[in-house]
Protein backbone atom coordinates (compact mmCIF):
# COMPACT_ATOMS: atom_id res chain seq x y z
CA UNK A 1 0.00 0.00 0.00
CA UNK A 2 1.56 3.31 -1.05
CA UNK A 3 2.24 5.65 1.69
CA UNK A 4 1.15 9.47 1.52
CA UNK A 5 2.85 12.34 1.39
CA UNK A 6 1.71 15.10 4.12
CA UNK A 7 0.95 18.62 3.02
CA UNK A 8 1.45 20.80 5.99
CA UNK A 9 -0.02 24.57 6.59
CA UNK A 10 -1.04 26.60 9.63
CA UNK A 11 -4.37 26.92 8.16
CA UNK A 12 -5.63 26.26 5.31
CA UNK A 13 -2.94 27.82 2.58
CA UNK A 14 -1.43 24.66 1.77
CA UNK A 15 -4.77 23.91 0.00
CA UNK A 16 -3.41 26.01 -3.10
CA UNK A 17 -0.17 23.41 -2.78
CA UNK A 18 -2.55 20.62 -2.32
CA UNK A 19 -4.51 21.56 -5.59
CA UNK A 20 -1.04 21.82 -7.60
CA UNK A 21 0.05 18.66 -6.27
CA UNK A 22 -3.36 16.85 -7.18
CA UNK A 23 -3.09 17.97 -10.61
CA UNK A 24 0.37 16.34 -11.83
CA UNK A 25 -0.01 13.43 -9.29
CA UNK A 26 -4.07 12.78 -8.82
CA UNK A 27 -3.40 8.95 -7.48
CA UNK A 28 -0.77 9.71 -4.86
CA UNK A 29 -2.69 9.57 -1.32
CA UNK A 30 -2.45 12.63 0.93
CA UNK A 31 -2.72 14.01 4.23
CA UNK A 32 -3.11 17.64 4.84
CA UNK A 33 -2.28 19.31 8.38
CA UNK A 34 -4.17 22.88 9.28
CA UNK A 35 -2.74 23.67 12.60
CA UNK A 36 -5.96 25.38 13.27
CA UNK A 37 -4.68 25.87 17.06
CA UNK A 38 -1.58 27.92 16.51
CA UNK A 39 -2.80 29.79 13.13
CA UNK A 40 -1.59 32.43 12.27
CA UNK A 41 2.09 31.86 12.38
CA UNK A 42 2.98 35.50 10.36
CA UNK A 43 3.12 37.23 13.73
CA UNK A 44 4.67 35.01 15.96
CA UNK A 45 8.58 35.12 16.83
CA UNK A 46 10.54 32.75 15.25
CA UNK A 47 11.12 30.06 17.88
CA UNK A 48 7.79 29.71 18.41
CA UNK A 49 7.24 28.70 14.86
CA UNK A 50 9.63 26.19 14.36
CA UNK A 51 8.70 24.70 17.53
CA UNK A 52 5.17 24.14 16.66
CA UNK A 53 6.11 23.49 12.80
CA UNK A 54 8.74 20.27 14.33
CA UNK A 55 5.83 19.48 17.04
CA UNK A 56 3.42 18.80 14.12
CA UNK A 57 5.55 17.24 11.68
CA UNK A 58 6.62 14.77 14.19
CA UNK A 59 3.30 14.15 15.26
CA UNK A 60 2.24 13.18 11.52
CA UNK A 61 5.14 11.36 11.10
CA UNK A 62 4.21 9.14 13.81
CA UNK A 63 0.64 8.82 12.75
CA UNK A 64 0.87 8.10 9.11
CA UNK A 65 4.26 6.75 8.13
CA UNK A 66 4.62 9.27 4.84
CA UNK A 67 6.78 9.12 1.94
CA UNK A 68 7.33 12.81 2.07
CA UNK A 69 6.10 15.93 3.31
CA UNK A 70 5.76 19.28 1.83
CA UNK A 71 5.94 22.55 4.23
CA UNK A 72 3.33 24.60 2.35
CA UNK A 73 3.78 27.85 4.51
CA UNK A 74 6.26 30.47 3.39
CA UNK A 75 6.47 31.38 7.30
CA UNK A 76 7.30 28.44 8.64
CA UNK A 77 10.01 27.08 5.97
CA UNK A 78 12.03 30.06 5.97
CA UNK A 79 13.33 29.34 9.38
CA UNK A 80 12.55 25.58 10.03
CA UNK A 81 13.68 23.42 7.28
CA UNK A 82 17.29 22.83 9.06
CA UNK A 83 15.23 21.15 12.04
CA UNK A 84 12.61 19.38 11.03
CA UNK A 85 15.33 17.50 8.22
CA UNK A 86 17.12 16.63 10.56
CA UNK A 87 14.70 15.08 13.07
CA UNK A 88 12.55 13.22 9.92
CA UNK A 89 13.71 9.95 8.08
CA UNK A 90 11.91 10.94 4.82
CA UNK A 91 12.35 13.97 2.45
CA UNK A 92 10.67 17.50 3.21
CA UNK A 93 10.21 20.04 0.60
CA UNK A 94 9.62 23.64 1.78
CA UNK A 95 7.77 26.55 0.13
CA UNK A 96 9.75 29.33 -0.11
CA UNK A 97 9.36 33.21 -1.96
CA UNK A 98 9.73 32.52 -5.54
CA UNK A 99 11.83 35.51 -5.94
CA UNK A 100 13.93 34.40 -8.61
CA UNK A 101 11.27 33.64 -10.88
CA UNK A 102 9.72 37.13 -10.54
CA UNK A 103 13.56 38.50 -11.13
CA UNK A 104 13.91 36.38 -14.50
CA UNK A 105 10.45 37.73 -14.95
CA UNK A 106 10.67 41.40 -14.62
CA UNK A 107 11.04 43.99 -17.00
CA UNK A 108 11.47 46.83 -15.25
CA UNK A 109 13.51 45.72 -12.84
CA UNK A 110 10.88 46.60 -9.96
CA UNK A 111 9.36 43.91 -8.27
CA UNK A 112 6.99 43.07 -5.63
CA UNK A 113 7.05 40.51 -2.51
CA UNK A 114 3.49 39.56 -0.85
CA UNK A 115 3.38 37.59 1.92
CA UNK A 116 3.31 37.29 5.81
CA UNK A 117 5.00 40.07 8.28
CA UNK A 118 7.25 37.22 9.37
CA UNK A 119 8.20 36.31 5.86
CA UNK A 120 8.81 39.61 4.74
CA UNK A 121 11.38 40.43 7.54
CA UNK A 122 13.50 36.74 7.10
CA UNK A 123 17.04 36.62 7.29
CA UNK A 124 16.30 34.03 4.22
CA UNK A 125 14.08 36.01 1.96
CA UNK A 126 17.04 39.29 2.10
CA UNK A 127 19.24 36.11 1.04
CA UNK A 128 17.27 35.35 -1.53
CA UNK A 129 17.07 39.18 -2.69
CA UNK A 130 20.30 39.32 -2.82
CA UNK A 131 21.01 36.13 -4.72
CA UNK A 132 19.01 36.65 -6.88
CA UNK A 133 17.45 39.90 -7.69
CA UNK A 134 20.18 42.42 -6.64
CA UNK A 135 19.45 44.64 -9.22
CA UNK A 136 15.56 45.06 -8.51
CA UNK A 137 13.68 47.23 -6.33
CA UNK A 138 11.96 45.23 -4.20
CA UNK A 139 8.51 46.45 -2.33
CA UNK A 140 7.53 44.22 0.41
CA UNK A 141 4.18 44.12 1.32
CA UNK A 142 3.70 41.64 4.99
CA UNK A 143 0.03 41.32 5.47
CA UNK A 144 -1.54 38.97 8.06
CA UNK A 145 -4.90 40.82 7.00
CA UNK A 146 -4.95 39.01 3.67
CA UNK A 147 -4.18 35.98 5.41
CA UNK A 148 -7.49 36.27 7.66
CA UNK A 149 -9.43 37.54 4.94
CA UNK A 150 -7.98 34.16 2.42
CA UNK A 151 -9.21 31.89 5.44
CA UNK A 152 -12.66 33.51 5.71
CA UNK A 153 -13.15 33.36 2.04
CA UNK A 154 -12.86 29.77 1.83
CA UNK A 155 -15.40 29.24 4.47
CA UNK A 156 -17.66 31.25 2.00
CA UNK A 157 -17.49 34.97 2.70
CA UNK A 158 -17.40 37.30 0.03
CA UNK A 159 -14.45 39.31 -0.73
CA UNK A 160 -14.25 43.06 -0.41
CA UNK A 161 -12.72 44.73 -3.21
CA UNK A 162 -11.71 47.98 -1.18
CA UNK A 163 -10.25 46.11 1.52
CA UNK A 164 -8.06 44.29 -0.78
CA UNK A 165 -7.25 47.62 -2.88
CA UNK A 166 -5.87 48.86 0.18
CA UNK A 167 -3.92 45.97 1.01
CA UNK A 168 -2.50 46.31 -2.38
CA UNK A 169 -2.17 50.16 -2.87
CA UNK A 170 1.89 50.20 -2.20
CA UNK A 171 2.20 48.15 -5.30
CA UNK A 172 -0.57 49.96 -7.07
CA UNK A 173 0.99 53.60 -6.25
CA UNK A 174 4.54 52.75 -6.36
CA UNK A 175 6.45 54.27 -9.46
CA UNK A 176 7.04 52.17 -11.72
CA UNK A 177 4.65 49.69 -10.77
CA UNK A 178 6.25 46.00 -9.82
CA UNK A 179 5.66 44.26 -12.75
CA UNK A 180 6.12 41.14 -10.91
CA UNK A 181 4.94 40.26 -7.66
CA UNK A 182 5.82 36.82 -5.42
CA UNK A 183 2.62 35.48 -3.44
CA UNK A 184 4.93 34.46 -0.66
CA UNK A 185 2.40 32.74 1.02
CA UNK A 186 0.58 29.85 0.20
CA UNK A 187 -2.90 31.16 1.36
CA UNK A 188 -2.62 34.37 -1.49
CA UNK A 189 -2.99 32.23 -4.57
CA UNK A 190 -6.33 31.09 -3.23
CA UNK A 191 -7.10 34.75 -3.55
CA UNK A 192 -5.47 34.78 -7.06
CA UNK A 193 -8.71 35.62 -9.86
CA UNK A 194 -9.31 38.86 -6.89
CA UNK A 195 -5.76 40.07 -7.18
CA UNK A 196 -6.00 39.69 -10.87
CA UNK A 197 -9.18 42.08 -11.46
CA UNK A 198 -7.73 44.92 -9.26
CA UNK A 199 -4.37 44.71 -10.23
CA UNK A 200 -4.47 43.70 -13.98
CA UNK A 201 -1.06 45.27 -14.94
CA UNK A 202 0.95 42.79 -12.18
CA UNK A 203 2.27 39.06 -12.75
CA UNK A 204 1.03 37.37 -9.82
CA UNK A 205 3.83 34.75 -9.34
CA UNK A 206 3.37 31.69 -7.19
CA UNK A 207 5.70 28.66 -5.82
CA UNK A 208 2.71 25.83 -6.25
CA UNK A 209 3.81 24.24 -9.93
CA UNK A 210 7.37 24.22 -8.55
CA UNK A 211 6.60 22.51 -5.74
CA UNK A 212 4.38 19.93 -7.47
CA UNK A 213 7.16 19.54 -10.13
CA UNK A 214 9.97 18.78 -7.31
CA UNK A 215 7.13 16.35 -5.75
CA UNK A 216 7.33 14.40 -8.27
CA UNK A 217 10.64 14.31 -8.93
CA UNK A 218 11.23 12.74 -5.38
CA UNK A 219 8.36 10.14 -5.34
CA UNK A 220 9.44 9.17 -8.88
CA UNK A 221 9.94 5.55 -7.50
CA UNK A 222 7.30 5.60 -5.98
CA UNK A 223 4.39 3.13 -6.70
CA UNK A 224 1.48 5.53 -7.69
CA UNK A 225 -1.90 2.92 -7.31
CA UNK A 226 -4.92 4.58 -6.02
CA UNK A 227 -4.52 3.99 -2.16
CA UNK A 228 -7.09 5.33 -0.57
CA UNK A 229 -8.87 8.65 0.45
CA UNK A 230 -7.28 11.92 0.94
CA UNK A 231 -7.36 12.79 4.74
CA UNK A 232 -7.47 16.14 6.28
CA UNK A 233 -5.97 16.65 9.86
CA UNK A 234 -6.21 19.36 12.17
CA UNK A 235 -4.89 21.00 15.66
CA UNK A 236 -7.58 22.91 18.00
CA UNK A 237 -11.78 22.38 17.74
CA UNK A 238 -13.53 19.99 15.55
CA UNK A 239 -15.64 23.14 14.43
CA UNK A 240 -13.77 24.83 12.48
CA UNK A 241 -12.75 22.74 9.67
CA UNK A 242 -16.20 21.51 9.53
CA UNK A 243 -16.75 25.40 7.89
CA UNK A 244 -14.65 24.40 5.23
CA UNK A 245 -16.17 22.64 1.99
CA UNK A 246 -13.80 19.79 1.98
CA UNK A 247 -15.69 16.96 0.86
CA UNK A 248 -16.08 19.13 -2.06
CA UNK A 249 -12.16 19.46 -2.46
CA UNK A 250 -11.62 15.56 -2.39
CA UNK A 251 -11.18 14.89 1.10
CA UNK A 252 -13.52 11.96 2.39
CA UNK A 253 -12.29 12.21 6.14
CA UNK A 254 -11.91 15.00 8.76
CA UNK A 255 -10.14 14.23 12.23
CA UNK A 256 -8.15 15.85 14.89
CA UNK A 257 -4.17 15.64 15.29
CA UNK A 258 -3.07 14.99 18.87
CA UNK A 259 -0.17 17.07 19.48
CA UNK A 260 2.50 15.90 22.28
CA UNK A 261 3.94 18.36 24.62
CA UNK A 262 7.49 19.79 23.55
CA UNK A 263 10.44 17.66 25.02
CA UNK A 264 12.42 19.82 26.30
N1 LIG B 1 0.24 30.09 4.71
C1 LIG B 1 1.32 30.59 5.46
C2 LIG B 1 2.51 31.02 4.60
O1 LIG B 1 2.69 30.56 3.50
C3 LIG B 1 1.13 31.55 6.59
C4 LIG B 1 -0.15 31.95 7.18
C5 LIG B 1 -0.04 32.34 8.67
O2 LIG B 1 0.25 33.52 8.97
O3 LIG B 1 -0.23 31.44 9.48
O4 LIG B 1 3.33 31.78 5.02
Amino acid sequence: MAKPIVIFDSGVGGLSIYQEIKQVLPQVPVVYCSDMAGFPYGPKPEQEVIERTSQCLNALAERFDPSLAVIACNTASTISLPRVRGELGFPVVGVVPAIKTASEYSKNRCIGLLATPGTVARCYTNRLIDDFAADCQVIRVGSSELVHTAEQYLRGEPLCDDQLRAILSPFLTAEPQPDAVVLGCTHFPLLREALERIAPGIHWIDSGPAIARRVVSLLADHDHQPAGDDRFVHTGEDGLADTLALGRMGFAEITSLELMPPVN
